[in-house]
């Protein structure tokens, strides 16, 4: 059963909620992560981000391989770095389950998708506010998710971005509902009971969560 399909059990509405380790304190990422698994989140985001694609640098595969061994938690790595076919396999190895690529980054969109899904991981598109859905429709028979980025790639803390929540409402009535919706960027409470109500599945957070005493409760209030 997928895990769109899982989200709606029994009509029941299930917010699948993923903490960003971006937002962590990076001198206890792993505890962190611990902290969020036992506080009830779905799944880990990690932001891989080369300092080219965007300006900051973030953590290698070797760092998600390390926390692979304490959790069995799935893990989403979300690639913002240019031409992802150099990393795909050993972020893969690293014991990635999904494999998230901007369409800007990749000489061959389709193929970098193919080769994610032949390691047999999950494959994602994450959509930049000013990309249009166009790239993804020839590439839906090969993909599982898709990101839509509610700010501008590079950093967390940003103010959600409204005009989102149209291209949301229009990626859910083309896609097939097996396709997985997830937002990532300037989500809380709020902005993502919007994005909900105009299809999305499931939310990543960053600052909201990290920023807040009680994990749980806030894990809670955006479910
Ligand atoms: C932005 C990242 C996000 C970010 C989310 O480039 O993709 O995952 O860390 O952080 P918040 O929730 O603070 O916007
Ligand atoms: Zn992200």
């Amino acid at each position: 059963m997928s895990v769109v399909q899982q989200a709606s059990i029994n009509g029941a509405s299930i917010r699948l909620v993923y903490p960003s380790m971006l937002s962590a304190d990076p001198t206890r990422l792993g505890q962190q992560m611990l902290d969020v698994e036992l506080a009830g989140a779905d799944g880990i985001h990690w932001d891989i981000m080369d300092g080219s694609y965007v300006d900051a640098i973030t953590f290698g595969a070797h760092v998600i391989a390390a926390h692979r061994k304490l959790t069995s938690l799935p893990f989403n790595v979300h690639l913002m770095v240019d031409n992802p076919d150099r990393h795909v396999t050993a972020f893969s190895d690293s014991g990635a389950n999904s494999i998230i690529v901007h369409p800007e980054t990749c000489w061959h969109l389709h193929r970098t998708l193919d080769i994610v899904k032949n390691l047999g991981k999950k494959s994602g598109i994450a959509l930049n506010p000013a990309t249009s859905i166009e790239s993804i429709e020839y590439c839906v028979d090969i993909l599982d998710i898709v990101l839509v980025m509610t700010v501008n790639p590079g950093s967390s803390g940003q103010e959600f971005i409204d005009s989102q929540l149209k291209k949301i409402s229009t990626l859910r009535k083309k896609l097939p509902p097996e396709i997985e919706i997830c937002v990532d960027g300037g989500v809380n409470p709020s902005t993502f009971k919007a994005c909900v109500e105009n299809g999305a599945n499931s939310c990543i957070t960053g600052s909201f969560l990290f920023n807040s005493t009680d994990y749980r409760e806030a894990i809670k209030c955006l479910r």
